[in-house]
């Protein structure tokens, strides 16, 4: 079969496409044929080695899965002998934050992590985009106490994140503040935003408004820069460390320093935040963004962009 294949942490211009033999699923293990997965932010991770701390979980001094990948949508076509719950033919995706070898046309995946049927109303490629950006939307949000009509502001609605954060947040009927650039104002507003700022023509920290949560999908501000718009006991959320590594810190110290406080949440199973997922696919209440389709072939393309940081949403691979 067709993998994207490296021998050490690198730039994606050093990522191959070569033919390797086709993955055995072992006793608990199915295989799957690949029919779509992403590049995602996570992927770039796996593929680099940065952050550096990402080492201690992948391999330390060189990656210990070679074909990168971390999710995929696909039919089941072999299974190993103690799998029960999925059968030959079965439509299935999954996540493995520390990678699953996913790019490449059959991945070979354990029923123990978090692998589900996909509901028949998405698509392949919904179903791999719905992943990775839900998965940290969801644990994220998990640790609040979130009540319907809560406002909650999120900073970036247009990375896979922030637009999953902004619909599990709509899910619940929190009342969602999300930027974003001009261009896509009208379709954060037509999935649930009640107020949408652009912020190219707006700092969102000086707006004079209040919230409970202020979630900062994309890492580019701070707890100092967002305090202010944070009501009495309102938290801070940061799906970045921050630029001097201090946001996990400050989850330990803010508690001490007044009454607005960060969190940092580990991350955890993909198992839980899957479930939620699948649930939110099933009942039409979560869509995912996606951007860009690009072939296996063009994996390094895919890589690239994703490495800009301007994708909106999901870059989604589609196999043959
Ligand atoms: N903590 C974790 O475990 C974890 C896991 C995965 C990812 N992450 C991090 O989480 C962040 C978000 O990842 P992602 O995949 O959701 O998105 P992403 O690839 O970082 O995409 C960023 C999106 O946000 C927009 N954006 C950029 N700067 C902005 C700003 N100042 N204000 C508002 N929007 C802005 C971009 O749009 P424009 O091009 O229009 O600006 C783009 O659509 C990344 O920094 C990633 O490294 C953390």
């Amino acid at each position: 079969m067709n993998a994207a294949i490296r021998d050490n942490y690198c730039t994606p211009d050093m990522l191959r496409i070569v033919r390797v033999s086709l993955p055995w699923p072992g006793d608990d293990e199915i295989l799957v044929k690949v029919k779509a997965t992403t590049v995602n932010r996570t992927d770039c991770g796996v593929l680099t080695g940065k952050p550096w701390a990402i080492r201690l979980f992948i391999g330390l001094f060189k990656p210990m899965r070679p074909v990168t990948g971390t999710d995929f949508s696909g039919i089941v076509v072999a299974k190993g002998k103690h799998v029960t719950q999925f059968e030959i033919c079965d439509h299935v995706y999954g996540f493995f934050d520390e990678g699953l070898s996913s790019h490449a046309e059959y991945v070979a995946v354990s029923t123990k992590k978090a692998v589900l049927k996909k509901p028949e109303n998405v698509t392949f490629e919904q179903a791999a985009a719905s992943l990775e950006g839900g998965h940290y939307a969801f644990y994220f949000l998990k640790n609040l106490k979130l009540n319907a009509g809560d406002r909650v502001l999120v900073n970036g609605g247009t990375g896979a994140i922030g637009n999953a954060a902004l619909q599990f947040l709509k899910h619940l009927n929190v009342r969602v503040t999300v930027t974003c650039e001009t261009a896509f104002v009208e379709l954060l507003k037509s999935q649930g935003a009640e107020r949408v700022i652009d912020y190219q023509k707006e700092d969102f920290t000086t707006i004079k408004e209040e919230f409970d949560y202020v979630f900062d999908a994309v890492g580019k501000s701070s707890f100092k820069a967002c305090k202010p718009l944070l009501k009495s006991k309102g938290i801070y959320l940061s799906s970045e460390l921050g630029k001097n590594w201090q946001n996990p810190f400050l989850a330990l110290l803010s508690p001490f320093m007044g009454d607005k406080k960060v969190k940092f949440p580990l991350p955890y199973s993909a198992k839980h935040s899957m479930k939620h997922i699948n649930e939110l696919l099933l009942y039409g209440e979560f869509i995912p963004l996606i951007d860009r389709k690009y072939r296996l072939e063009d994996i390094e393309k895919a890589y690239y962009y994703v490495l800009s940081g301007q994708k909106k949403g999901n870059v989604v691979i589609t196999v043959n």
